[in-house]
């Protein structure tokens, strides 16, 4: 019904616009525990999925939601009803701002991708917080993606990435810091040792003054060469992350069917979704052979079935994300790459 009827009338409407509609419905309609049970019965996961033991939490299944859909954490361990065991809430920056100006999302329909240039637009922590505060048992783990304003320069940033650990610290289980999205400019150059190093070493220290312990990771770009990601994720290890996610969008637009005049009049931004996907195995493997096993590695970039779900698992992955291809296969995908992986458990890696 998905793929025949609603998507098709979605895709009419320009993207942020659904987005806002759908969150907007979807938070209201997940309070009521008898929708949640209505969906959880169409789309959520079975009794028996790949469950995994990682980082100190339990994850009923291997399939999450990436960030960037629940910004301002209004679905949050909610979307547990649609067959997912995680969830990223974010990117939060420490204050609100608007992001880019729109139009800011694009629809390249026969690539089965998306563009978006989003950049950062965040409710900002107290509003983020606020809300997730107010769910006191959490069905799954949630992980706080954290970001940092526009306006503060790369040499300042530290302080950004620090607030956002200790404001969110209760109320979530995990932490993911991107220093990757594509959309706000010179972000990326924090994934270089000089200024990468002190921001986990800072977050660390914040991390030690809790009672708790609680994972950070880092969330990488597919963008990089082997080289530099093989770095990158040495200089992390050393200085205290505990794990990676990979990847975010890219700016590459190669082997598109979209036409060139098209890509130029949509202009700048992240690619996700199908074409991403070979780019994002690349990447995974990279990190996986660079950090060794026993290092957790979520990723994330272009699934769309249960295949590209296990060739993810395969090339160094220990659990998977999925955001694009929701959008192109429909409310259902989770489930059905749940179903794949079951069947499919003893080609799972262990890593
Ligand atoms: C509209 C949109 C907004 C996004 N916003 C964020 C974000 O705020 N923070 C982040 O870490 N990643 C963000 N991402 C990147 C996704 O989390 C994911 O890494 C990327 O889209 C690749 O996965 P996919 O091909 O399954 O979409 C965003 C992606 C899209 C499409």
């Amino acid at each position: 019904m998905y793929k025949q009827l609603l998507r098709p009338l979605a895709f009419r409407i320009d993207g942020e616009t659904v987005h806002h509609t759908m969150m907007w419905w979807a938070s209201r309609l997940l309070r009521c525990p008898m929708t949640r049970a209505l969906l959880h019965s169409t789309y959520g996961r079975r009794k028996k999925e790949v469950e995994r033991d990682l980082m100190g939490l339990h994850f009923q299944g291997i399939v999450g939601f990436a960030a960037g859909f629940d910004k301002g954490g209004e679905l949050a361990d909610r979307l547990e009803t649609m067959g997912y065991s995680f969830m990223e809430v974010g990117t939060v920056t420490p204050l609100p701002q608007p992001g880019n100006p729109k139009k800011r999302i694009f629809r390249l329909i026969k690539d089965e991708a998306l563009i978006n240039r989003m950049g950062f637009n965040s409710e900002g922590l107290d509003v983020v917080t606020a809300r997730i505060k107010r769910r006191k048992k959490r069905n799954i783990p949630i992980a706080g993606n954290l970001g940092k304003n526009t306006a503060t320069p790369n040499e300042a940033a530290v302080a950004d990435y620090t607030f956002g650990l200790q404001q969110l610290y209760p109320y979530v289980d995990f932490f993911v810091v991107n220093v990757s999205c594509p959309n706000v400019k010179d972000l990326r150059a924090l994934q270089r040792e000089d200024t990468l190093a002190p921001i986990v070493e800072a977050l660390v220290e914040a991390r030690q003054k809790q009672s708790t312990y609680k994972p950070i990771l880092l969330k990488l770009g597919a963008d990089p060469t082997e080289e530099e990601l093989t770095y990158t994720v040495k200089v992390a290890l050393e200085k205290g992350i505990d794990g990676f996610v990979v990847s975010n969008t890219t700016t590459h637009r190669e082997g598109l069917q979209t036409t060139d005049e098209q890509l130029a009049a949509i202009g700048a931004g992240g690619l996700s979704g199908r074409p991403l996907h070979n780019r994002a195995l690349r990447a995974v493997h990279c990190v996986r052979s660079a950090a060794g096993k026993g290092v957790p590695i979520i990723g994330v970039g272009g699934i769309f079935s249960g295949q590209d779900a296990l060739a993810m698992l395969q090339a160094g992955a220990s659990l998977v994300e999925v955001y694009t291809g929701v959008i192109y296969e429909g409310p259902v995908l989770a489930r059905k790459i749940n179903k794949y992986l079951k069947q499919h458990e003893d080609e799972i890696p262990q890593w």
